[in-house]
Formats: C-alpha cells, sequence, structure tokens
C-alpha cells in the first residue's frame, strides 16, 4: 500500500494563507506530539519566513513525555518558540499568551520606541488537519474573550478575537494538508488518524503499529492485551482477534476486526502514551546535553 493523499484545494489553501499572514506577528502552529515531524507541514516554514513563530506540540497527554521533551528541546534549537499542551484543558490558554509576548519581545519593544503603546499582537493558528486548531480555538473563545470584529481598511472581513490582554486571534486557522512522499510518514499520520481511513488499509496500518510497539513499547502490548507479544504482527492481530471474540462465523479469528480495536486503542490513548516518532541521533545532537 502506497499512502497518498492529494487534496485538491491545497492551492486555495496556500493562497488564503499567503494573504493572512501579511496581517500577523505571529504564527501558532500546532503539530501532533506524538509524530513531531511528520504533522508539521513545511511550507509553513515558507510562508512565514521572518514572522515569529511558536509550535505548541498537541495533545501532549497522548505522547510519551520524555519524548515530547525532546522534540521541543529540538524545535527550540531550531529557533522555534515551543510549548506543550492538551487544548482541551482549561487553563492551558495564559501560557500561549505569555508564549506569544515573549516571542513577539523585540516587535513589542520596537514598538514601545515608536511610542506605540497600545497595539495588539496579531497572532494565527495554522496547521494539518485534525491537530486541535478549532478546539484551541474554541478554548479561547469559550474564556469569554470578545471577538473584535473587522477593521476597516487594514483587515477587510476578518474576524480577531480578542485573546488575553495583549493579543488578537485570526478566528480561521490556518489550514495546511500533510506533505510526504515516505511511505513510512503516511503510515503514521494515519495511524494517529490525520488522513481519511476509507482511503486505507487498516491491517497495514495494525501491523505498522505493531511493529513499531514490539521495538519501541512492548510493555505497553503486554498490559493493554496480556497476549504473548513475540512474531509476526499479523499472529499478534490474530491473537488479539481470539482474546477479544473478534470471530468470523466459522470462528476464524478476524484480524480485520483487531486492526482496527488496536489502531482504536492506540488513537484514544488506551494504549498508553506513545510517541510514534522519536528524536534521530542526528538530530539529537542538536539540543543540549541535558535536555537529552
Ligand atoms: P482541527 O481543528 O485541527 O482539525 O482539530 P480539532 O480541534 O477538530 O481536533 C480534532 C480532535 O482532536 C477532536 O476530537 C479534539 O477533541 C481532539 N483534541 C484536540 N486537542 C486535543 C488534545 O490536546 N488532546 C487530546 N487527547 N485530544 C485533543 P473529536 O472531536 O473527538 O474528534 P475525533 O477524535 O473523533 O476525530
Amino acid at each position: 500500500m502506497n499512502v497518498q493523499w492529494y487534496p485538491g484545494h491545497m492551492t486555495k489553501a496556500m493562497r488564503q494563507m499567503q494573504e493572512d499572514i501579511k496581517l500577523i506577528d505571529i504564527i501558532i502552529e500546532l503539530i501532533d506530539a506524538r509524530i513531531p515531524l511528520a504533522s508539521k507541514n513545511p511550507d509553513i516554514d515558507k510562508l512565514g519566513n521572518g514572522k515569529a513563530r511558536l509550535i505548541i506540540l498537541n495533545k501532549c497527554d497522548l505522547a510519551d513525555d520524555k519524548e515530547t521533551k525532546r522534540w521541543e528541546a529540538y524545535y527550540r534549537s531550531k529557533g522555534f518558540f515551543t510549548l506543550k499542551m492538551d487544548a482541551r484543558k482549561s487553563g492551558s490558554m495564559k501560557p500561549v499568551v505569555d508564549k506569544i509576548e515573549e516571542a513577539c519581545a523585540e516587535k513589542l519593544e520596537k514598538n514601545r520606541r515608536k511610542g506605540i503603546i497600545n497595539r495588539p499582537l496579531r497572532a494565527m493558528i495554522a496547521g494539518i488537519p485534525n491537530v486541535g486548531k478549532s478546539t484551541l480555538i474554541n478554548s479561547i473563545v469559550r474564556k469569554g474573550s470578545a471577538k473584535v470584529g473587522d477593521k476597516p481598511g487594514v483587515t477587510k472581513g476578518k474576524q480577531w478575537i480578542k485573546f488575553g490582554k495583549t493579543v488578537e486571534l485570526l478566528d480561521t486557522p490556518g489550514v495546511l494538508w500533510p506533505k510526504f512522499e515516505d511511505k513510512e510518514v503516511g503510515m503514521k499520520l494515519a495511524a494517529i488518524g490525520s488522513i481519511n481511513d476509507t482511503i486505507l488499509d487498516m491491517n497495514e496500518i495494525a501491523s505498522y503499529v505493531i511493529d513499531y510497539l514490539q521495538k519501541n513499547y512492548c510493555n505497553a502490548l503486554k498490559e493493554r492485551y496480556n497476549i504473548e507479544v513475540d512474531g509476526k504482527p499479523h499472529e499478534l492481530l490474530e491473537r488479539i482477534a481470539v482474546l477479544r471474540g473478534a470471530l468470523k462465523k466459522g470462528g476464524e479469528a478476524d484480524s480485520d476486526k483487531a486492526a482496527l480495536l488496536l489502531v482504536d486503542d492506540l488513537r484514544s490513548g488506551r494504549l498508553g502514551r506513545i510517541s510514534l516518532e522519536k528524536l534521530s541521533l542526528e538530530k539529537a545532537d542538536m539540543i543540549n546535553e541535558e535536555e537529552k
């Protein structure tokens, strides 16, 4: 199976983002903490050239915290400001405002020297589908931040949300789709549910996940299913099917059902906190000794 995903509206989305980016000071890019490379669209770097950048490793509640910290250190070493978060949680908004102010400190200072004091920092949320952009925007709106409305002449037709005292957030996020040629990247995106399931072979995704877990999180499999975890992925799927009563009419193990079950367990965190991407040694060289 070769996973590919080319939505036709990509060009339109790019054009929209190019327009919106002119209006803003900082791009808040959401990535999925479980796959911090595969869920990052490199086009956002091109579009955001020269803007302050904050990367939020969202869904950190589902990722391995040790790995998330290393990824944060990696992105910081590349010049990004970073935060890890669970966008569904209330109370996770103040750190975002604080980080935006930190990332835009130079801009604020420049404004202050020019005598501009109350100009808000303008931010935009961007990222691939399903990383939690709407959840984050909703959390900000729920906190009672009023909509600012149109600003004639400057931001025609745009809605802004007041975010803390100093920030205004564009209410429509920039959506770019994942970009990949590598089949493994496609597998990871599929495993966490960022690619439409209907174009995928669930059995193959489940086998990919089992193989990865056997090598990296062997205990997660043992603890969840209480089965012997040695052997080929298809053998494990059969064991899981029997254990969970996923059987075909003749009593034969239904691996397809077991595959669905396993992928669902992964996506919902029932297999524990799992990172599907670990920082490679080569990339780890870029971060400080104490952060490794
Ligand atoms: P998007 O706008 O970037 O496309 O993503 P959206 O906010 O719609 O979030 C996608 C799903 O991820 C939602 O689940 C949402 O609740 C969940 N989500 C967002 N942030 C977090 C987080 O920090 N941790 C966890 N665990 N989940 C998060 P959903 O509505 O149930 O949709 P689905 O999971 O059934 O697709």
